[in-house]
């Protein structure tokens, strides 16, 4: 079975945030009742694209050793761990090394698919949050299995019924909260959102990027220069469509990229010299919050601000309690998104929000209507 165990963790290798393997379980559990082995693999960070000095992957960083030893106490079982270039193991549960050890993965090549393929007879894909990825062990291997032996996992099924209902809401309001630092990683979503929402709530860094193409000054704040004419077209787009875009109206700066530095409040559009905008300000919480609050349906991607330092988190938490309160008069509130979902499980409310996806780029291509190859292989 393929998982996406693609989890955040610190500079020491802890993990910092087990949600993907916890969504795992049920799967991980559904197959353990019916098969005598269960071999898991999975891929961890970016281990081609971060070579050690020598030119070689850096194999302790990117160990999925840990990962198995975590597993293993969740699981109250042992969780063998052994390489894929191994024999198929004979363990009842089995974790393989990192995938993506192997350069063959991210290319699909087919020779890895079917050295990963000898470890099942049936192939499972649960790894929702890779789905957007034609990799050897997301979507090559599933041609190595025939239509009966190979399928879909609990996790996989239910993310993509939950993003369906989302696309098909028909009781409005219906809001997307999108923020994090970058206009071009979300500007598909934000497109076939804009068809969809009665409200869209820019924050984060990609909020002055908005705000500066219109003629505000954002002082030292992230921008995208070379996106603002992409901003513009949102602006206008989102005015065909009836949809009201709201930018914050006031941030909160301060001259570093600090959570102790000296931080004050202002008008988003006229941020002196030197300052940046590192979180959305009071009143734009309030207006948010409010919005929010009052819509049946909500989607949020992306922190308001650099809500890992508690100086500039309140944007992100007020988001979050806003959501809270969705599902508590009945609506339906889904956060998709590492960020966010770290930000949601750091404000103690994960359980208060509808569903809470384990997938980043995969719900976002997904809600753009993009055909996902781990999902395709498995028909
Ligand atoms: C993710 O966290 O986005 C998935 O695990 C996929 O990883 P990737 O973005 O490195 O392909
Ligand atoms: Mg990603």
């Amino acid at each position: 079975m393929r998982v996406d165990f693609n989890v955040p963790r610190d500079s020491t290798g802890h993990i910092t945030d087990d949600t993907r393997i916890q969504l795992a379980l049920p799967t991980i559990a559904y197959i353990r009742e019916r098969a005598s082995h269960l071999t898991l693999m999975s891929h961890l960070g970016r281990p081609q694209k971060k070579k050690l000095a020598n030119g070689e992957i850096d194999r302790d960083s990117f160990s999925l050793e840990t990962i198995a030893d975590h597993l293993a106490q969740l699981l109250d079982a042992p969780v063998a761990f052994q390489s894929y270039a191994d024999d198929p193991s004979m363990a009842k549960l089995t974790l393989l090394e990192n995938t993506r050890f192997e350069q063959g993965e991210e290319q699909g090549d087919r020779a890895f698919a079917q050295m990963l393929a000898k470890h099942g007879d049936v192939y499972v894909n649960d790894a929702f949050g890779t789905a957007h990825r034609r990799h050897a062990s997301t979507a090559v291997i599933a041609e190595e299995f025939s239509p009966e032996n190979r399928g879909i996992g609990l996790l996989m099924a239910d993310e993509l019924e939950q993003a369906q209902k989302l696309l098909d809401s028909d009781t409005h309001p219906i809001t997307a909260v999108i923020g994090g630092a970058k206009v071009s990683d979300k500007i598909g979503v934000i497109e076939s959102l804009l068809d969809l929402c009665d409200n869209l709530l820019i924050g984060g860094a990609m909020a002055y990027t908005f705000i500066k193409a219109q003629g505000g000054k954002v002082g030292t704040s992230l921008v995208e220069d070379d996106k603002m004419q992409m901003a513009l077209d949102v602006i206008e787009k989102a005015k065909q469509s009836g949809t009201s875009l709201h930018l914050p109206i006031d941030s909160v700066i301060a001259q570093e990229f600090n959570n102790d530095a000296e931080h004050t409040t202002c008008f988003s559009d006229d941020i002196p010299e030197g300052w940046m905008g590192l979180d959305i300000g009071a009143r734009a919480s309030e207006t948010y919050s409010e919005i929010v609050a009052d819509s049946k349906v909500v989607f949020w991607n992306g922190p308001m601000g650099v809500f890992e330092m508690s100086s500039y988190a309140h944007g992100t938490l007020s988001v979050a309690q806003a959501m809270a309160k969705v599902k508590e008069n009945g609506g339906f509130s889904m956060v998709g998104g590492g960020d966010s979902v770290a930000a949601i499980n750091a404000s103690g409310l994960a359980d208060e929000v509808s569903f809470i996806s384990s997938g980043g780029g995969a719900m976002l291509e997904f809600l753009e209507g993009k055909t996902l190859p781990g999902v395709a292989a498995l028909g």
